[in-house]
């Protein structure tokens, strides 16, 4: 990204107008001494970041305490399924935005940006994608065709787009996916360069999971963004998924990793913020996951342009993770009942009050 380019990311995350509301969180002990029991979005606001959630689109139509707090504490919204492939072309050349179209009215409305999720990935594609017997010039032109057309759906309305999401394993090689074997790696350029053609507006991410902290894989994707901007092509952030677990450890030097990618001049986001634990949860779990919270957050400030921070769902009445790892759950900031816990504190507290290091805008 052009240094104006990330300057106005920065300057858009920066003086967001927040709207006047009263959807705190619910009542309930506020972060501590000093700690204003304020809407993270509002917390978030003083500190230049948009913070946003993962939206369930279905309990955002049916579940007036999820919608309150949607619209109430964050800034930015990530649809969690409907902008995924196999939602809005289920049969070849019938588009159905509808789903997608509503959340981003609904941002609007609540003086959100959205974050568009997701325009390449091995996951949730359409049948008609993966079991049809299409060569790989067929192959590439459908994927062209794919990223354009829903780029351009919602041009001007989406702030980042995930262009291009886990295409690596974790031993930092490339993910064996549809994609690689039938286009080889050069998809991924293309993918940037079609997104860019079709919104020349939007900041365009790559994003993944297990890269929060130094390794094969991180490593992997830095070298992968280096290249590609030396290259010149239009790559404007990367984003660091943040799925943890406490009974891994929580990860340690996950700031000095985000450094070295702002200091390629790239945008930087904390995209899918969770923190699961085994279950039954307890006072010390919930404790470890606040941490892990606030650990993400920590170094997502510490980075100078660092845009956003989203958690992937905010309650644990709605999130994929019990249903993905049986025995496993309770990794948001809210429980089923809406009640805020101690990650949701956590998060104001680091918010308040933090000096961010200067934007390069
Ligand atoms: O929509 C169908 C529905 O028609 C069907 O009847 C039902 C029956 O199982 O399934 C529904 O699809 C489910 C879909 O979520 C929408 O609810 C899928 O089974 C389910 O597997 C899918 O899970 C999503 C998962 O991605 C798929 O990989 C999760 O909700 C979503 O949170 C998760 O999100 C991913 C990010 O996109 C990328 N990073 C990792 C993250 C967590 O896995």
């Amino acid at each position: 990204m052009s240094l104006p380019r990330l300057a106005a990311a920065v300057a858009t995350a920066c003086c967001l107008a927040v709207l006047p509301l009263a959807t705190a969180g619910p009542a309930g002990a506020s972060g501590g001494p000093g700690v204003p029991d304020r809407p993270l979005r509002q917390l978030a606001a003083d500190d230049r970041l948009r913070i946003g959630t993962a939206v369930d689109t279905s309990a955002l139509a049916d579940d007036a305490d999820y919608r309150r707090l949607t619209g109430g504490q964050f800034s930015t919204v990530t649809p969690e399924n409907v902008m995924k492939w196999e939602v809005t072309e289920p049969r070849q050349g019938e588009y159905d935005y509808a789903a997608a179209d509503r959340l981003v009215d609904f941002a609007h409305r609540h003086g959100q940006k959205v974050r568009g999720h997701v325009l390449v990935w091995h996951n949730q594609l359409p049948s008609w994608l993966t079991s049809g017997n299409f060569t790989a010039d067929q192959l590439r032109e459908i994927l062209h065709r794919h990223i354009t057309d829903t780029v351009r759906h919602f041009k001007g309305r989406v702030w980042q787009w995930d262009v291009v999401n886990e295409a690596f394993n974790d031993d930092g090689t490339l993910r064996d996916s549809i994609w690689l074997r039938e286009l080889g790696p050069g998809y991924i350029a293309d993918a940037f360069r079609w997104a860019h053609e079709a919104d020349p507006r939007a900041l365009l991410f790559y994003n993944d999971y297990n890269t929060e902290w130094t390794g094969p894989k991180s490593d992997a994707v830095y070298d992968l963004v280096r290249r590609l901007r030396a290259e010149g092509v239009p790559v404007d952030g990367v984003g660091f998924q943040g799925h943890l677990g406490i009974q891994y450890g929580l990860p340690t030097g996950m700031a000095a990793n985000f450094a070295r990618f702002d200091r390629l001049g790239l945008a930087t986001a904390v995209t899918e913020a969770d923190v699961r634990m085994e279950m039954p949860a307890d006072a010390e779990k919930l404790a470890t996951q606040a941490e892990g919270y606030r650990l993400l957050l920590d170094a997502c400030l510490r980075t100078r342009h660092c845009v956003s921070f989203t958690v992937w769902g905010f309650t644990d009445k709605y999130s994929w993770v019990p249903s993905t790892f049986p025995g496993e759950g309770a990794a948001n900031l809210y429980d089923e009942d809406y009640r805020p816990k101690p990650a949701y504190r956590a998060l104001q507290a680091e918010l308040t009050g933090r000096a961010r290091p200067a934007s390069a805008g």
